[in-house]
């Protein structure tokens, strides 16, 4: 390979149910993203259905990443690494994705690396549309903030791949919190988009719901926001009259998106970060999303809509970045449903890459 610089990386994603396949040169610039949502599937039992997602996966992996490829009017000669989500996840589904990049690495004789998801999500933040103009990259030291369906953590990125952990929730991650304050108001699943539609036409400031600031840390804490939903909504049906769902979701999003929003431009000033990122499922939130960019003194990065929810291009994005290090896996990598992002560890390099 001429230049490691510009590395393109397939990249597949199989760690709940999404699956999903998207090629990324540079560990920046999309040519493709390909995402087969089994989210209509799931809807019946509002939530997923590990077994249902693994099977899913086996029907979809292929075609995608075949969608992948051809939409980047690419081959696999011209990929020259192979990303996979390694964990965390659901096991069943995560094997589906490791094995098939297993499979193309060894057929085309490509290197294989697998990939943290929840590194990928933070490195979502790098990738913008191949042909577009790049947005600005993020700058170290970087506040990231990492709210999806499984984690809520704040962590200082001092560099590339290089995490100090803050603190994380203590029960609920964020967009578990959606998820189940949307089922109390019988909100269909996913949760966090239909609470964030029905606030909409709701008042934030109707039920003033609890924050768990846990000040001397910066760990995050859901489920006392939670259970006042519940409590407030067991009382307004004893009294018979009809549930006010827009207010209660709004002001649930309101206390949730306070929390999350102040504790991070807290951290951000008192470990001096330059800039903040902000990833993950929730990040696609419009509130959320809003208060960063118009509050926050510092510069503030947040993915495309489309790459705040599960996807491949940015295990591409984070796998471009240990590809260059060297830090390539060896064919019997396993998967880990439970791999935390302070437990990385790369033996690396296990491989040296070729110099630029
Ligand atoms: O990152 P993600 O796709 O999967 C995990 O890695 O967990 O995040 C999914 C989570 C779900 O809990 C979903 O309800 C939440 O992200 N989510 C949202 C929004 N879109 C997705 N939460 C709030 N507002 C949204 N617009
Ligand atoms: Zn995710």
């Amino acid at each position: 390979m001429p230049d490691v610089e510009q590395a393109r990386v397939l990249a597949l994603e199989t760690s709940c149910d999404e699956t999903a396949a998207a090629i990324v040169e540079n560990g920046r610039a999309l040519l493709s993203s390909v995402v087969a949502s089994q989210m209509e599937l799931h809807a019946r039992y509002g939530g997923v259905y590990p077994e249902v997602a693994s099977r899913q996966h086996v029907l979809s992996i292929t075609p995608v990443v075949e969608q992948a490829l051809s939409q980047a009017q690419l081959t696999l000669k011209d990929i020259d690494a192979l990303a996979v989500t390694q964990g965390p996840g659901l096991a069943g589904s995560l094997v589906v994705g490791m094995n098939m990049a297993k499979g193309i690495a060894t057929g085309a004789n490509k290197p294989l690396i697998g990939v943290n998801h929840l590194e990928g999500h933070l490195y979502s933040a790098w990738v913008y549309t191949a042909g577009e103009q790049p947005p600005p990259e993020p700058r170290f030291p970087l506040m990231a903030l990492l709210v999806s369906g499984g984690h809520t953590e704040l962590n200082l990125m001092t560099d590339h791949l290089t995490y100090q952990p803050l603190g994380s929730t203590l029960d609920d991650a964020a967009g578990e919190a959606f998820d189940k304050v949307a089922r109390l108001l019988g909100l269909p699943y996913p949760g966090g988009p239909s609470i964030q539609q029905a606030a909409e036409m709701g008042g934030r400031a109707r039920f003033k719901f609890p924050r768990s600031w846990l000040d001397d840390t910066w760990n995050f804490s859901f489920s006392g926001v939670k259970t006042a939903v519940l409590y407030e909504v067991n009382d307004l049906k004893k009294k018979n009259g009809p549930l006010p769902v827009a207010d209660l979701a709004a002001s649930f999003q309101e206390a949730v998106v306070d929390v999350l929003f102040k504790k991070t431009l807290k951290a951000s000033r008192e470990f001096g970060a330059k800039e903040i990122l902000v990833a993950g499922g929730v990040s696609a939130n419009s509130a959320l999303r809003k208060i960063f960019r118009s509050q926050s003194e510092f510069p503030v990065h947040i993915p495309p809509l489309s790459l705040c929810t599960d996807n491949a291009a940015m295990i591409a994005a984070a796998g471009y970045q240990r590809f260059v290090l060297g830090h390539v896996s060896e064919l019997d990598l396993d998967v880990l449903p439970t791999w935390p992002l302070s437990q990385i560890k790369y033996s690396s390099p296990v491989r040296t890459c070729p110099s630029p």
